[in-house]
């Protein structure tokens, strides 16, 4: 007997796979809302302990600014005896094998404490440098800044920072949500849906994108030449890296609030002076224009990793670090949804339909 399973479409398009108080993503309209309060809102109103108290409300306990600051002297002392090991991986890997590397149980406050003095102590390493002790009782972004220059950040820096890590925090069930939730699902621990999410944070279709923006505008290098290197892009079958989106069918939201904090930041004037912004802004136009013609029913916009490539490297990161950057923003959001998940969800497991060979033993009776 054949037992009737409805087609899924293809990559779980419109399905609706949980229930979440965490985050809204309005794909018609370009909205992002987190928790009732619109993306506009969110960066315009809170810090980081502000995100914190957001997201993590009802769900996690919600660490002081102390408390971060512990966490991070503790989880310095906890990794200094690995960073002769660390130091030979890449970021990614080098975030990936100290959070596993952790004693005990890692709680949400100790992951996020640790990512950060991870990612700082590691770029401290490539430059030839030791990694700095945390100050506990400085604010987190502006210790971040600090462990990794040695100098207290300017205040626009960690506005900047902290803009973009409110806006990559939630978005929904994106791929690594969704993975971390179904880690959680089975009552995993916390630092294995952590991990599981990095994994799928990791791909290009996802958190991978903001270095290859980069490499795209490398590769353009000025204006005029941004029209024939797309059109080649797409008549290869080549991606654009920072285009389309699963959800919106419009601009991204995410893509005009970081426009907006990169062209803050960049009027400040103690700040490097990035001259990229001009060639982005002209590659924009044009990749919008070829893809509207190269797949007119399909709807493909900017989305936040064109925007977040310019901000990131403004601020003066390398673009290895970009995607472990998203990484310590978007883990505040999965240490809510994987509360959430324990807190009313079931076990995730869905079906697959079997479209192998048949039984050998099929129709024979036995
Ligand atoms: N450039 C060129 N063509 C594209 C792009 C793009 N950026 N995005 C989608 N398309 C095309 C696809 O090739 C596909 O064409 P086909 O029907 O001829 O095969 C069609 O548009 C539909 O694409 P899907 O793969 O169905 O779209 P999906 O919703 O699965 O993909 C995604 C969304 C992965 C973001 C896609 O737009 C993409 O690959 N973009 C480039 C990578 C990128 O910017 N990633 C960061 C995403 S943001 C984030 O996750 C934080």
């Amino acid at each position: 007997m054949k037992t009737a399973i409805a087609p899924s479409p293809t990559g779980l398009e419109q399905v609706v796979a949980c229930e979440t108080r965490l985050s809204h993503v309005d794909g018609e309209k370009g909205q992002l809302w987190l928790r009732g309060l619109s993306l506009e809102q969110a960066v315009n109103r809170l810090d980081w302990q502000g995100l914190i108290g957001l997201l993590w409300q009802d769900l996690c306990p919600i660490p002081t600014q102390a408390e971060f600051g512990l966490g991070r002297a503790q989880a310095f002392e906890q990794l200094a005896p690995f960073w002769p090991h660390l130091q030979n991986l890449k970021a990614f890997e080098a975030l990936r094998a100290g959070l596993d590397l952790l004693p005990g149980e890692p709680q949400a406050c100790d992951l996020l404490s640790a990512s950060q003095v991870l990612l700082a102590g590691w770029l401290r390493l490539q430059s030839g440098q030791s990694p700095l002790r945390p100050t506990p009782e400085n604010e987190a972004v502006t210790d971040f800044g600090r462990m990794i220059t040695g100098k207290t950040p300017d205040s626009s820096w960690v506005q900047a920072l902290t803009c973009y890590w409110i806006s990559v925090s939630d978005h929904g069930l994106n791929a690594s949500t969704f993975a971390a939730r179904v880690i959680a699902s089975t009552r995993s621990d916390l630092r294995s849906a952590v991990l599981g999410a990095l994994g799928a944070l990791k791909g290009p279709l996802h958190g991978g994108a903001p270095g290859p923006v980069l490499d795209m505008l490398d590769a353009i290098g000025s204006p005029e030449r941004a029209r024939p290197w797309l059109e080649a892009e797409l008549a290869a079958g080549q991606r654009l890296m920072g285009f389309g989106h699963r959800i919106y069918r419009v601009r991204d939201p995410r893509a005009d609030v970081l426009r907006q904090a990169l062209q803050a930041w960049q009027n400040n004037p103690t700040n490097h002076n990035n001259t990229r912004l001009a060639l982005a802004r002209s590659v924009e136009s044009v990749a919008l224009e070829i893809l509207a013609a190269h797949k007119p029913e399909r709807k493909l916009e900017t989305n936040v990793e064109f925007y977040t490539a310019l901000l990131l490297e403004s601020l003066g990161f390398e673009r290895e670090v970009f995607t472990p950057l998203f990484a310590l923003g978007r883990l505040v959001g999965w240490a809510a949804h994987v509360s959430e998940q324990n807190l009313y969800g079931r076990l995730i497991r869905p079906q697959s339909r079997y479209i192998g060979p048949p039984a050998e033993d099929a129709g024979q009776g036995v």
